[in-house]
């Protein structure tokens, strides 16, 4: 048996996978979100760890084999959260997560002092307030006392790891959302660091996401009914195991996850592509492996925020079940989802969203359906830039809320002009987690040999040329809205 661990951002999420990739046990425990003040996200360290070793406790002990035939445990993380640690690896604060937002002038400061051609090229992203960077020079800026006290960062399934093994590391995939390494080289940026006045020393030592990092402590083995001989692999960010989990592991795989964001994500094999920083490019879970990934912030929640504000006697199958009669383009009706800004490809926090082309005719459906649509054109803004890019993307692996409807599956195959498929069981970042200690402990000779056991198709959807054609037309006209419509929140 194996454990991934996949550490979220509102509860942790356990699974015992044994060796064909099935799910024997699966434990959660949620821990609280902290904001102070609007804009701020922040939690305790110490109640991740408290709800892991919580959670392994009860995996362990209603588990009906040996503790010791539990071989590997591996992790993936919510990405981007600082955790600062002093000398004796203490914490110093509350780790501020990915969706703080606190950090526009220390992106801003980023920009003016590295330069933002050299800030891309070497980090192959933007400077975005939900990246570690600029969390650290808030804290730089605003806690000095505390900031001088800092002997080391991690991320936050890197401290949980700590804590269950007594090594401090970060992994690549992870590494890659700091704005801290340099992508392509696999190094910490020196230069970055020496711009912007911190001490490269404070970066924890680099590892791929299977390598073994250590074995569980002697208090972890008495906290939980674990074994000392099980072996612990460094593991990733939720976003790479998300897609180790989803079988993307060669060129043109790519997935699309629709949840309360949105994400398409898409294997890269080399380091050096250039997007000048219009979708995400991070190192993958597989060594020296790459991806690019398109965020839509508001997915799922346009959709929520629609039925809450429209709808709410319908339930999401009621109001999703109408679909299926409104024709593709929602008789004339088009929605952009940026109701709390957008992330790829435009970066911007201020744009807010719309419904165009309102006739007295339309019915709640035809409002519905525009909104599934709108949400899958703006995550085929990134897939249009992934093809002019020159990737080839003929299926697209589907999941999260997104594909529990099948007029939603069908919408993604005629938008993205691809094969939609489903997984059989979707366990996501957990699942990837797994299959990183089942390749870290030795069960298969690649990711890839433990996706073709672990991971089966299901159904599958297919473009229709007629409803492809439509929406290409469509998309045009979605695309020009966000220059249009731009002025006026600025
Ligand atoms: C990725 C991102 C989120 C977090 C959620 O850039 O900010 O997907 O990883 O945990």
């Amino acid at each position: 048996y194996v454990i991934g661990v996949d550490l979220g951002t509102s509860a942790v999420k356990l699974l015992l996978v044994n060796q064909t990739g099935k799910v024997v046990k699966e434990v959660t425990r949620e821990y609280p979100l902290i904001q102070e003040r609007i804009g701020y996200a922040e939690q305790r360290p110490e109640d991740w760890v408290e709800q892991t070793i919580s959670g392994l406790k009860e995996l362990v002990q209603t588990f009906d084999g040996d503790a010791s035939t539990i071989e590997g445990i591996s992790f993936s993380g919510q990405m981007h959260g600082l955790v600062l640690l002093d000398e004796e690896n203490e914490v110093l604060r509350n780790a501020i997560l990915w969706n703080d937002t606190r950090t526009t002038p220390q992106c801003a400061d980023i920009y003016q002092k590295v330069g933002k051609k050299t800030f891309i090229h070497i980090t192959k992203n933007r400077a975005l307030e939900g990246f570690t960077l600029p969390k650290i020079l808030w804290v730089k800026e605003h806690e000095p006392e505390l900031f001088a006290k800092v002997k080391t960062f991690v991320l936050p399934k890197d401290y949980v790891r700590y804590r269950l093994t007594g090594q401090v590391h970060m992994d690549y995939s992870d590494a890659a959302g700091t704005s801290l390494l340099d992508i392509a080289k696999k190094e910490w940026s020196k230069e970055i660091c020496v711009l912007l006045g911190i001490d490269v020393s404070i970066c924890p030592p680099l590892v791929d996401s299977h390598e073994h990092v250590g074995n569980i402590t002697s208090e972890i083995v008495t906290q939980t009914g674990l074994s000392e001989s099980t072996d612990v692999f460094a593991g990733g960010a939720d976003n790479a195991c998300g897609a180790i989990g989803s079988g993307i592991l060669s060129e043109g795989k790519t997935f699309a996850s629709i949840g309360t964001s949105g994400v398409v994500l898409s294997y890269e094999t080399t380091g050096e592509k250039d997007y000048q920083g219009k979708v995400h490019y991070f190192n993958h879970g597989e060594a020296d492996a790459y991806y690019s990934m398109g965020v839509t912030l508001a997915a799922g929640h346009s959709l929520n925020w629609f039925r809450e504000t429209f709808a709410a006697e319908k339930s999401f199958e009621d109001l999703l079940a109408e679909v299926g009669e409104v024709p593709v383009g929602a008789n004339g009706l088009l929605f952009t989802p940026y109701i709390v800004g957008e992330r790829t490809p435009y970066a911007d926090a201020n744009i807010r969203g719309s419904f165009i082309g309102m006739d007295s005719s339309h019915a709640l459906k035809d409002f519905t359906r525009a909104v599934l649509e709108g949400i899958t054109f703006s995550l085929n803004e990134s897939i249009a830039i992934f093809r002019e890019n020159g990737k080839k993307i003929d299926t697209i692996y589907s999941s999260g809320g997104g594909a529990k409807s099948a007029e939603w599956l069908q919408i993604q195959a005629d938008i993205f002009n691809a094969k939609i498929v489903k997984l059989k069981s979707e366990q996501g970042p957990g699942m990837g987690a797994a299959m990183l200690a089942a390749y870290g402990t030795g069960w298969f000779r690649s990711l890839q040999e433990c996706a073709e056991t672990f991971l089966e198709d299901d159904e599958t959807y297919l473009p229709n040329p007629d409803h492809v054609e439509k929406y290409k037309q469509l998309f045009k006209v979605y695309q020009d809205i966000y220059q249009q419509t731009k002025v006026l929140n600025e």
